[in-house]
């Protein structure tokens, strides 16, 4: 039984890094008429009410989408992701968050491909009936662990993969690593987002290094991991601490504009979106 609902945190610091970094990769993916497949392996609703009971519960949005909503001097890949959620909402309140089959198919073009899962019935309900109409788009509720290998190497050739899980189950660090290794053994080209949560746990601290590794030896064009810690571990725990600090992308075969897009957004979302005073980022890739 599934308990994640994304709704709870749509819109949140960890949304604002993960879709920052899909846009950039999607538009970079424009940049050539040939279509792509998009593999969205964990899909969620595809777009959340941010005026309903889920979303104010902890109102994480509000430490996240809607500090850049009115704020100036954006750098351009922020400006971007903005403007993509003021297209979703129609307007220049904010009401709605899109999810990542959202932000995906406002980029898709008439020769691009999007297949999304979603295990949970209720948000593949939600999302079946956002998308599972639109030419191009097929919506599953299968495991999007187990279905990925299916779904590589696209026809034309040109893939970019979301693997987003919740992290609610353990295993799901194993399968994201497994998954990873399998993308680029099928697909030694494929775009692979895998994002991570950045939690006081060994698992989330160990797998960042374990896909480092699985893109060394798979990918052909290495990799990047971008991250961004906005909170303090608590400590009203016996000191074990608990809560997301903050979160990561990492990106195997990244586009080779990407690192350079991302040096001035980390440090800029690092203040903005702070939650208290040692809030930062760091940017690597191989070979750096
Ligand atoms: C973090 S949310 C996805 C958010 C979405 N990618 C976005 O950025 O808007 C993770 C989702 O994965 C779903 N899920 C959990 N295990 C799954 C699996 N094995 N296959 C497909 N979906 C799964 C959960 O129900 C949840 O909706």
């Amino acid at each position: 039984m599934l308990a994640y609902r994304h709704a709870f945190h749509a819109g949140n610091h960890a949304d604002v890094l993960k879709h920052t970094v899909l846009a950039l990769v999607l538009r970079y993916m424009n940049l050539k008429d040939k279509g792509w497949r998009y593999v969205d392996t964990h899909a969620g609703a595809g777009g959340y009410s941010l005026e309903g009971e889920y979303a104010n519960k902890r109102g994480e949005y509000e430490q996240g989408i809607a500090r850049l909503w009115n704020l100036p001097g954006l750098p351009a890949p922020l400006a971007d992701l903005v403007a993509l959620v003021r297209a979703f909402n129609g307007g220049a309140t904010l009401k709605q968050y899109p999810g990542s089959p959202a932000i995906a198919h406002a980029l898709m073009r008439r020769q691009d491909q999007l297949r999304l899962f979603e295990l949970h019935p209720t948000d593949h309900k939600v999302l079946s009936s956002y998308l599972g109409e639109t030419p191009g788009v097929e919506v599953k509720m299968s495991d999007g662990f187990a279905a990925l290998k299916s779904q590589l190497p696209p026809p034309t050739r040109r893939g970019v993969v979301l693997i987003d899980p919740s992290y609610e189950l353990k295993t799901d660090y194993v399968r994201t690593l497994a998954a990873l290794r399998e993308a680029l053994e099928r697909f030694p080209e494929a775009l692979v987002l895998v994002w991570l949560p950045q939690l006081q746990l060994i698992e989330a601290a160990q797998l960042p290094q374990r896909l480092k590794a699985a893109a060394d030896a798979g990918a052909k064009k290495g990799w990047l991991h971008a991250r961004l810690t906005v909170a303090q571990a608590r400590t009203d725990d016996g000191g074990r601490g608990f809560g997301l600090l903050g979160s990561s992308v990492f990106v195997a075969n990244p586009p080779h504009t990407l690192f350079g897009e991302l040096q001035p957004v980390l440090p800029f979302l690092a203040q903005a979106l702070a939650q208290f005073d040692g809030a930062k980022s760091a940017l690597d890739r191989s070979g750096g």
